[in-house]
């Protein structure tokens, strides 16, 4: 079979499929509606097959429309790659950068990025920040050019580069009996505590899991948040301990509002990683941030 379809039908395709509304990618892509349908129209015989369904005034993707978008997806972020690359063959500098960071490395991940701007102010980018869930969604469907996460994927054809050390470590909240603890505890002891969790696809969390599935120890009754921040609050008053990254505590400790408790066999020591899909061909401005992170990432981030 040969397809006839254009790169105008498939940007089309993708934001009303972004939108689910046909009148909103009009709105994005500044064209008529009718315009937007004739597109699709074209698209859907060109493919042989619906790729949207219209249920009581809304309009939902078929299941080729969703095989479909995820292609459209793959092929946009591939021309734009090129379009970055082509730029910097022609000599022009400038680029875009499009960075997307687990949660708990939005911490230092700010910072290097500034500096990396500061030297080369011609660059824009966007940082997005997520949990690890996401992040292997947006990694899989190969969008953006450079990942920040711990623990690398296990599932996924993808390069990952370890930059820094990222040490997990439990706090402990000035309230709690603990907080006066200076000798160590161990693992086994921590089971008669109570943890404040993050979410379920958080990285920490299933650090935090890990340790105590391979001791056979049990989490008692943990208290669920969404944030590094709101399970900081969640120890300081006094809601039970927490694990988190040594880099989300720095300001606690300096004000004596957290402490990290001595616990046998922790930390548990992990690294930061740069990661990336196996076979991209990162953007010239991607490789000179690859670059930076690798040189300098983990003296900027610690002094951050
Ligand atoms: P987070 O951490 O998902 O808990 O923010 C990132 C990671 O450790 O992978």
């Amino acid at each position: 079979m040969s397809l006839n379809i254009t790169f105008r039908q498939l940007r089309v395709f993708e934001s009303v499929a972004r939108h689910s509304s046909f009148t909103r990618a009009a709105e994005e892509l500044h064209l008529t509606q009718p315009a937007v349908s004739m597109q699709i129209k074209q698209l859907e015989e060109n493919l042989g097959i619906a790729l949207f369904e219209h249920l009581k005034k809304k309009i939902y993707l078929t299941e080729a429309g969703n095989e479909f978008y995820h292609t459209s997806r793959t092929i946009s972020r591939q021309l734009q790659d090129t379009e970055e690359y082509l730029k910097d063959l022609k000599g022009v500098r400038q680029g875009h950068l499009n960075i997307l960071v687990a949660s708990t490395a939005n911490y230092f991940a700010t910072n290097l990025l500034a500096t990396f701007i500061q030297r080369h102010p011609e660059i824009t980018f966007s940082l997005d920040v997520t949990n690890r869930q996401h992040l292997l969604e947006s990694l899989s469907a190969n969008e953006p050019d450079l990942v920040i996460m711990g623990q690398p994927p296990e599932q996924l054809d993808a390069v990952a580069e370890a930059f820094m050390e990222n040490p997990l470590v439990v706090v402990v909240g000035k309230s709690h009996p603990l907080y006066r603890k200076r000798t160590p505890i161990t693992p086994k002891q921590l089971q008669q505590e109570r943890f404040v969790l993050r979410e379920q696809g958080s990285g920490t969390r299933t650090a935090l899991e890990r340790f105590f599935e391979r001791r056979k120890l049990t989490l008692d009754a943990p208290i669920e948040f969404g944030s590094n921040e709101t399970i900081k609050q969640a120890v300081q008053a006094g809601l039970g301990l927490a694990l988190v990254s040594a880099h989300t505590i720095r300001l606690e400790l300096d004000a004596k509002v957290l402490r990290i408790l001595e616990v046998e066999d922790l930390p548990i020591r992990r690294q930061w990683h740069l990661v990336y899909r196996k076979g991209k061909r990162l953007s010239p401005v991607a490789e000179s941030f690859r670059q930076f992170v690798l040189d300098e990432g983990s003296t900027l981030s610690i002094n951050s």
